[in-house]
């Protein structure tokens, strides 16, 4: 079979289509003919072992798939050869055949597209964990969303939505105001690109305050990070919610008088971490997406598709910043 592996550390223009031998399927396994994996920003990082994670060479990115399964593992139940699943594996995704664990694997619905099904657990789960576990976002309340256009912002705009929420979608372009628009946000703000200066920095506080209104925003979802962070935390609303769930533009660092001066929280957002420690509540929070994607509430957006050979453009497309939505690769 083929598979995309990161031999050595680097950009995506190191990932090397290799034949290799499909893998032996395991206890307590399904072996799966993977159809789709979707791009997440931490295939960017982890091929150059800038991610949390650090899978021994070689292996596959690809964190999440939807894939039919070929065979069933000794003491697997609920899983027959031929059903369709999605998964989230971390990483060795971008394979045509691959074996994981039964127990991280959701059925996929009955004539669901398996690109869009490859799209769905880790943006939306990871969202719906930040929202209602850790941003206790409720009804009526406003939610700024940064990056609002890229995976987990997107998802981040159709649940906040779904929750009864105001959302307003901060991005860099005005074609990803149009998509966050697309998705449900009730209002758009168009950010620069960092890095800022001092002054840029008060006027971005300013265009954020500006958009989410007097009161402030009661709950931000950031994955975005940088210099992006302070302005925005500015503008959060007397004891409202900061929710870190990621940094493309970089680690930032936060003087604290600003928490005391709105008796807000900053709350970190970590859902492998809650997923492990939780698979019951995960798996709830999962059976919520699924009805949701189901009845038309959310639906992953796709930006393009690439079959396998040309993945790691896909790993490009979000490293560029040009993304709106979610770039899978479809295998044959
Ligand atoms: N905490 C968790 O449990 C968890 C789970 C999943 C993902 N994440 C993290 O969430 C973040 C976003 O992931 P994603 O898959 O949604 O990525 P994505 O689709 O690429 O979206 C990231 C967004 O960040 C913005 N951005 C700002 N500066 C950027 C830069 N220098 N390079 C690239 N993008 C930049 C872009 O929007 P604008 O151009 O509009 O600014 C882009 O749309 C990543 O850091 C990822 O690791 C965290």
């Amino acid at each position: 079979m083929k598979a995309l592996l990161s031999t050595a550390p680097g950009g995506p223009d190191t990932l090397e289509l290799i034949e290799i031998d499909k893998p032996a399927l395991g206890k307590g396994e399904l072996a799966v003919r993977v159809l789709a994996c979707s791009i997440n920003y931490p295939d960017v990082l982890i091929i150059e072992d800038k991610y949390q994670m650090r899978p021994p060479r070689p292996f596959a990115p690809g964190a999440e798939i939807a894939g039919e399964v070929t065979e069933v593992g000794e003491g697997v139940e609920g899983w027959s050869p031929g059903d369709r699943l999605i998964a989230v594996t971390g990483f060795g995704g971008l394979v045509e055949h691959m074996t994981l664990e039964a127990a991280r694997a959701f059925h996929l619905p009955e004539g669901a597209d398996p690109v869009a099904g490859s799209a769905l657990l880790m943006t939306y789960a990871t969202t719906i964990h930040a929202l209602k576990d850790r941003g206790e976002l409720g009804e009526g309340q406003t939610l700024l969303v940064l990056g609002a256009a890229g995976g987990v912002g997107l998802a981040a705009v159709e649940i906040g939505k779904a929750m009864g929420a105001r959302v307003v979608a901060a991005v860099s372009s005005e074609d990803k105001a149009e998509a966050a628009r697309a998705a449900g946000a009730d209002a758009t703000m168009i950010y620069g690109r960092a890095p800022f200066d001092k002054e840029q920095s008060k006027a971005l506080s300013a265009a954020f305050k500006e958009a989410v209104g007097k009161g402030g925003a009661d709950v931000i979802y950031d994955p975005v990070g940088g210099d992006y962070c302070e302005p925005a935390l500015r503008s959060i609303a007397w004891e409202g919610r900061y929710l870190v769930v990621g940094f493309p533009a970089g680690i930032p660092k936060l003087p604290l008088n600003l928490t005391l001066l709105k008796s807000c929280d900053v709350r970190g957002v970590f859902w492998g971490g809650f997923a492990m420690r939780e698979p019951a509540r995960n798996a709830a929070h999962v059976e919520q997406l699924l009805d949701w994607w189901q009845a038309g509430t959310i639906t992953p957006r796709i930006d393009c598709t690439f079959p396998l050979e040309r993945g790691g453009e896909a790993i490009t497309r979000l490293a560029e910043r040009r993304a709106v939505g979610k770039v899978v690769v479809t295998m044959g």
